[in-house]
């Protein structure tokens, strides 16, 4: 088999066998496969995409170029999450708790923020001490002694993801169903779990910037996990304004608490119980939706899930008792009287960035006491010179435009539905 005579195949639209897939990514692993002539096969996936077949197989291969999470015959459901990210987004702190509180275990691998939305291990690390480079054995470890982790992906599981997604990166292939599909499930289908739930989620805050396009990611990735035995759903979800209030990572750490301790704003609780509900209906851990809400409500509510947290922040090396520093704060006022219509979501992402509390190239170092405080959601009524975000930050004049640019001030009010969508399962 020539790399070549495969690259030209796929550019003319044919379909790859199993075996040819097979070849081009073991050789790439081995380093036989030069970046070269992977970036052109990267390019002629994303003009002619890949059939359910050749999605699955690639899923495969990259899975199968590293270790795998290994797991006791003992009945205990491992199940975890996956978001496509989105701002304010920091539901898998409360979610890995809550589930290891209802039993179940949560091996959760999850990653940096690169661009508007923030990564939940830049979150975890404002906690003095916590720990996000857990081994393989640490990960197994902790997560059968204390139900969940959240660390980043051990460089031992899906190494064919690291090195494609670092050529994805730099050659304009990032968006492409099939590829992304592959990257997501494989690291997933790598922590050998027994069901998966997915937030795909679209908008100006989001990846996918329309409804349709998650969605079509979203039945991509529930197919690859259910060709692979995992119980998959996903849910679509609007990312046209921020997840809860806060955004940025100290604050989001806070927040995130409030939630555990049967507090917080109304949004976030609710996706995280929904995300929750699909594991534990999928888990069979219970059979309706009310039971397992009920089970829910009840550990978020009597505060076991937040002692949950605790034991888990403690377990990868963190000081639950810290005080988190959060940057002195100010507000910033509507211009104008009438209803909040639209919130550039990613602009407030990139002001977040400017603030010093997000990166724009990997590995730099980033403020983790800085961030924003939505003080009205899409649809409110607001009055001229009323508070509308609190910035804990110091903006410069273009950061300070690029927050007041964000907020849509209209006669009609708007109005969005968080959860749009739901694929897969029953
Ligand atoms: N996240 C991933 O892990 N991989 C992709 O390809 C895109 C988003």
């Amino acid at each position: 088999m020539f790399p070549a005579s495969l690259i030209a195949a796929k550019r003319d639209g044919k379909e790859l066998t199993e075996k040819e897939i097979g070849f081009l990514i073991r050789g790439y692993v081995r380093g036989d496969i030069p970046d070269y002539q992977m970036a052109a096969m990267a390019m002629a996936i994303y003009f002619r995409g890949m059939s359910d077949r050749e999605t699955a197989a690639l899923t495969l291969e990259m899975l199968n170029s590293g270790s795998c999470l290994r797991w006791p015959a003992d009945g205990i459901a491992r199940v975890d999450k996956h978001s496509t990210g989105g701002l304010g987004d920091k539901t898998s702190l409360i979610l890995a708790p809550l589930l290891a509180e209802c039993g179940l275990q949560v091996p959760m691998l999850s990653g940096r923020g690169l661009g508007a939305t923030g990564g939940t291990l830049d979150k975890l690390e404002s906690i003095p001490g916590f720990r996000t480079d857990l081994s393989l054995e640490e990960i197994q470890r902790l997560t059968m002694d204390i139900g969940c982790v959240i660390t980043g992906a051990s460089g031992e599981l899906a190494p064919a993801d690291r090195k494609l997604y670092a050529l994805r990166d730099v050659t304009a292939t990032v968006p492409s169903i099939p590829l992304i599909t592959a990257s997501i499930m494989s690291k997933k289908l790598a922590e050998s779990p027994s069901a998966l739930v997915l937030d795909v989620k679209f908008g100006s805050g989001a990846f996918m910037k329309t409804q349709e396009d998650a969605s079509w990611l979203a039945r991509s990735l529930v197919q690859a996990g259910e060709r692979m035995n995992v119980r998959t759903t996903a849910l679509i979800t609007d990312m046209n304004q921020p997840l809860g209030r806060m955004c940025g990572n100290a604050v989001e750490v806070l927040e995130a608490i409030d939630i555990l301790k049967g507090q917080g704003p109304t949004d976030l609780r609710e996706l995280t119980l929904a995300l929750s509900i699909e594991l534990l209906m999928s888990a069979h851990v219970c059979s309706g939706q009310d039971a397992a809400r009920r089970m829910l409500e009840q550990r978020l509510d009597n505060g076991t899930a937040f002692e949950r947290f605790r034991m888990m922040v403690a377990a990868q090396g963190g000081n639950p008792d810290a005080i988190l520093r959060v940057h002195p704060s100010m507000e910033m006022e509507a211009r104008s009287s009438g209803f909040i219509s639209e919130i550039r979501t990613e602009d407030l992402g990139m002001a977040i960035i400017a603030l010093g509390g997000g990166r724009t190239q990997l590995g730099q170092m980033i403020d983790h006491s800085v961030g924003l405080e939505m003080l009205v959601r899409v649809g409110d009524k607001v009055d001229a010179g009323q508070p509308v975000i609190r910035v804990y930050g110091n903006p410069d004049s273009v950061t300070e435009s690029l927050i007041a640019d964000a907020f849509t001030i209209s006669d009609e009010p708007g109005s969005l539905d968080l959860i749009v969508e739901h694929i897969g399962g029953l």
